[in-house]
């Protein structure tokens, strides 16, 4: 049998910081803060497992909704984050990616995401895609607003637009989908997350909450794609020989 090859790009909701906190009596900010040792944690492990992309979910376009003071520590948190782990990150290879809108974002927030994307632009052992102020939505929208541009400057009919030169405008039009979706934390829905692009993703929910995600959690995800069987919607036989 031949063997299965594992996933080139994974994408992860991280779920459940909040849930991981008050099961324990604790504020959500220290699930946050535990969340943030997980994600250093599956960073370290994804380039051992031949994962070459690997996109996370940290803060959602619906996000904002939550009360301003949680919002703060979310961004607070992820600004010490990538302030703490560039240096390592950079010499571990991993190039980093941020997707979403930045028109929220602080001045110095944006700046800090520049600097780290930029000083890293090299780098080829693992690109890392943090998704902030992502939404599905908001991603196809902006693609297609794109699009829309560009017939109007070309004088170009609508017809022109097609499903590859649409993917192309979206945040992550050039990478491959993701093969393997993780959502953590029991809840079975995609939250707005890469809408067009999870479309042959395989999709995988696990109830463990995200600051307990591990190299071993992953392992089992790891282990739950290799028994998949993807068709794309042609037949087994079919499908496998055209690889
Ligand atoms: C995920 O954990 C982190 C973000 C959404 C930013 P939650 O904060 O959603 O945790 P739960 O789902 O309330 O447990
Ligand atoms: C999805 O989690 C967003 C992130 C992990 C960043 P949420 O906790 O915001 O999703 P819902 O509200 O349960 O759908
Ligand atoms: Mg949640």
């Amino acid at each position: 049998m031949a063997a299965v090859s594992g996933p080139d790009h994974v994408a992860i909701i991280m779920d459940g910081n909040g849930r991981w906190a008050s099961r324990r009596n604790l504020s959500r900010s220290v699930g946050h803060r535990e969340g943030g040792n997980a994600v250093e944690r599956i960073v370290e492990a994804a380039p051992n497992r031949s994962i070459h992309r690997l996109t996370l979910f940290a803060f959602s376009s619906e996000n904002w909704n939550r009360p301003e003071a949680e919002v703060q520590v979310l961004l607070g948190l992820f600004r010490r984050t990538l302030r703490r782990n560039l240096e390592r990150l950079h010499a571990n290879n991993v190039r980093l990616r941020f997707v979403g809108a930045r028109d929220k974002l602080s001045e110095s927030l944006t700046q800090q995401m520049d600097a780290a994307e930029a000083r890293t632009a090299g780098n080829d052992a693992l690109e890392l895609y943090i998704a902030v102020d992502y939404g599905g939505r908001w991603d196809i929208v902006q693609a297609a607003r794109e699009c829309a541009r560009g017939c109007v400057e070309d004088g170009a009919a609508p017809e022109t637009i097609d499903e590859s030169g649409f993917a192309s405008k979206l945040v992550l039009g050039d990478v491959p989908p993701p093969d393997l979706f993780i959502r953590t934390g029991g809840e079975r829905r995609i939250s707005n997350f890469l809408l067009w692009s999870l479309a042959y993703s395989e999709l995988y929910f696990c109830d463990e909450l995200w600051p307990d995600f591990d190299a071993e959690s992953l392992d089992a995800a790891l282990a739950w794609y290799a028994g998949r069987n993807r068709r794309f919607g042609q037949i087994p036989a079919i499908a496998q020989s055209s690889g």
